[in-house]
């Protein structure tokens, strides 16, 4: 497949199915008004029935994640597409590159929806193939790569980089299995090309691995060569894509800061999406689904400061606040993922409803000549548990 380098697409808007940039969404959408569309989603899931799976990202509002027969991180999720060969539609309450690497794992008798297929992630706008493309044959001027460089895609990515990664030997992460998927990957080449996330591979490879920072490069992809010199790449193990999270660059050391002076007992817990520094600072350092487990099992009278997306935050601190745990916002800024927050129970009730009718819209479906590798690379990073 061709893969054409365009400029970002306003979301909502325009057609570009190869990646992750907004899409419209066919048909006539029931109106957002209507106060009765949480009641005509519920009712059209029940009547699907056993026929239908929702799964939900923990980033998901609360109108929403009422809906899921299952949440979780990412790893989690696609490990639980994979395992529902009966559910006839799997509609995946997240954003697009979590429901092609479902469309990826399940049977060919199911039919993965996003319910708005403007629900993209501008991280993972961050790579492309053709810039990836590009960078493994400037890699090729200084040294082997298909001897001396493992590519990880984050999961975060379309599905043409995970095929990518299939085809060169290559894996996918996430952020709850990056450190073994980064022990994986150095016991087969020496170095890694990690994309689209900067900060998931910095934050692994130097906090978890002891991988000194200087023996990491961050490869500017507006750049030739990264920016980088032939010296720079011969030396370095970690070759890091420069793509990073619009939602947690809003989180810093000084909030941490303030908070320690005004709760010096408190914790403070963080996404690996977070800039070193802000991973560095915090007492804890992991996935969503992590962040859920740990804080959860604290004891009554603690207080936590958690860094990453407000829907998930502000649900685990209703959820605590009976059980004398406080937890905080990291950030004074509201800072949601606005490309999660796509989903709607409007959009919702339409899929569910069309459904029912017997209509699939916004099916999201991977050709096979780029499912393949990718399923190669996703069954590998299924394998591959921290
Ligand atoms: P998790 O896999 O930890 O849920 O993270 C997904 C994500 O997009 C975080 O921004
Ligand atoms: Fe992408 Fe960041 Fe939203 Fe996660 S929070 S889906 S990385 S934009």
């Amino acid at each position: 497949m061709t893969t054409v380098d365009l400029p970002l697409l306003p979301l909502g808007r325009g057609i570009d199915r190869a990646s992750e940039r907004g899409v419209e969404c066919p048909g006539d959408l029931p109106p957002a008004s209507d106060p009765d569309l949480v009641a005509r989603a519920l009712a059209a899931k029940e009547a699907l029935g056993e026929r239908l799976f929702v799964l939900g990202h923990h980033y998901q509002r609360d109108e929403v994640i009422q809906f899921a027969d299952v949440t979780g991180d990412s790893f989690k999720l696609a490990r639980e597409a994979a395992a529902r060969p009966d559910a006839e539609y799997v509609v995946f309450c997240g954003v697009h590159f979590m429901a092609e690497s479902a469309d990826i794992l399940t049977g060919p008798g199911q039919q993965v929806i996003l319910p708005d297929l403007a629900a993209g992630c501008s991280m993972a706008d961050m790579a492309n193939l053709v810039k990836v493309n590009k960078c493994w044959e400037e890699l090729k001027t200084v040294l082997d790569p298909d001897a001396q460089v493992t590519p990880v895609t984050y999961i975060n990515s379309a599905a043409d980089l995970k095929a990518f990664c299939g085809n060169h030997g290559g894996i996918v992460c996430t952020s709850s299995n990056a450190k073994a998927v980064l022990e994986w990957s150095f016991a087969r080449r020496e170095k890694v090309l990690f994309f689209p996330d900067q900060h998931l591979g910095r934050n692994t490879a130097h906090m978890r691995m002891g991988i000194p920072l200087d023996q990491m490069v961050t490869w500017d992809f507006m750049k030739p060569m990264g920016g980088l010199t032939a010296e720079q790449i011969r030396g370095a193990k970690m070759i890091l894509w420069k793509g990073f999270c619009s939602v947690h660059q809003m989180f810093h050391v000084n909030h941490i800061a303030k908070f320690r002076e005004r709760t010096p007992n408190g914790y403070v817990i963080s996404h690996p999406e977070n800039e070193l520094a802000v991973c560095e600072k915090s007492d804890f350092v992991g996935s969503t689904e992590y962040i859920l487990r740990t804080v959860r099992s604290s004891q009554p009278g603690a207080h936590w400061l958690v860094g990453t997306e407000l829907n998930l935050v502000n649900r685990l601190a209703d959820e605590m606040k009976p059980k004398g745990v406080t937890v905080e916002f990291m950030s004074p800024m509201v800072c949601m993922c606005s490309t999660m927050f796509r989903t709607d129970p409007q959009h919702l009730a339409w899929v569910l409803e069309n459904l029912v009718e017997g209509k699939t819209v916004n099916r999201i479906r991977v050709p096979e000549e780029i499912a393949a590798p990718s399923r190669a690379a996703l069954d590998l990073m299924l394998e591959v548990v921290d």
